[in-house]
């Protein structure tokens, strides 16, 4: 489904990502591990074609299209979705407006706005999101768990066939955790791929991660299954500062 090979990355005039290989088939779910600052999060930006990060070097291909020649909205087209880090409010827009925005952006068809209504309030009662929060400005005064909550809303909206989720467990609690977890699990099957940047072992018991890769000064330096993750949660990095 996906196959990122030598990529280099520029953000400003700084090289991020140097010489990163990572190949995800369908129906996998890829684990991405990395201290602070590794360039996790330009790694995510760079599959969906964020103007700030230049690739210099490398290749992003795609179902067997290089994607680095796509505009952003065509990536999004071709089924890839990206849940921020740290996402954005966007006052004046409302979740269900723009959901259904996006919806009809990506797929090209036209929604009908009772039926869509119905289905999201009914995704809404599973993430445990008041169903009140359709009606308010995106993300505007929503608290950090509600935000990444609203991330996952937009995941089982779009139903894309590649998700990346960057760190959207982090700053929740363990309720929190699991109620995102549980969207992901709703969301993953056969026929679609996850790939998961997040700090916590925690996601292991609700999901059943396949690879787990360690980003290391530019490059993933180590990948395994499920168990490097585990590892990492128990001995942190320092380890592979030596490996590689
Ligand atoms: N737009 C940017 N301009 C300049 N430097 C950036 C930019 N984005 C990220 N960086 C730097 O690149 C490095 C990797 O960042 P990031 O990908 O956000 O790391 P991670 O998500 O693994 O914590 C950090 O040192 C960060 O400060
Ligand atoms: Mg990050």
């Amino acid at each position: 489904m996906l196959k990122i090979n030598n990529l280099h990355v520029c953000a400003g005039e700084k090289e991020i990502l140097r010489g990163l290989n990572l190949e995800v088939s369908t129906g996998e779910i890829h684990v991405v591990l990395g201290a602070n600052g590794a360039g996790k999060s330009t790694l995510m930006n760079a599959i969906l074609g964020h103007p700030k990060y230049e690739i210099t070097e490398g290749t992003i291909y795609f179902e067997g299209e290089d994607l680095t020649k796509l505009k952003t909205y065509e990536r999004a087209r071709r089924g890839i979705f990206l849940s921020f880090q740290n996402p954005e409010e966007i006052p004046g827009i409302t979740v269900e407006n723009m959901l259904r925005t996006s919806k009809q952006a990506i797929t090209g068809d036209k929604i009908k706005i009772l039926q869509f209504h119905k289905e999201l309030l009914k995704l809404m009662e599973e993430l445990q999101i008041n169903p009140e929060y359709a009606g308010r400005y995106m993300n505007v005064g929503f608290s950090g768990g509600e935000k990444k909550r609203n991330e996952i809303l937009q995941l089982l909206t779009l139903n894309p066939k590649l998700a990346l989720l960057d760190e959207t467990d982090s700053g929740l609690d363990v309720d929190a955790v699991q109620i995102v977890s549980s969207g992901v699990a709703k969301f993953h099957n056969e026929n679609n791929s996850c790939i998961i940047i997040t700090h916590n072992a925690q996601i292991l018991k609700h999901l059943p991660v396949t690879h787990a890769h360690i980003l290391l000064n530019g490059r993933i330096v180590k990948s395994g299954g499920a168990e490097l993750v585990s590892e990492v949660a128990e001995h942190g990095y320092s380890q592979f500062e030596v490996e590689s």
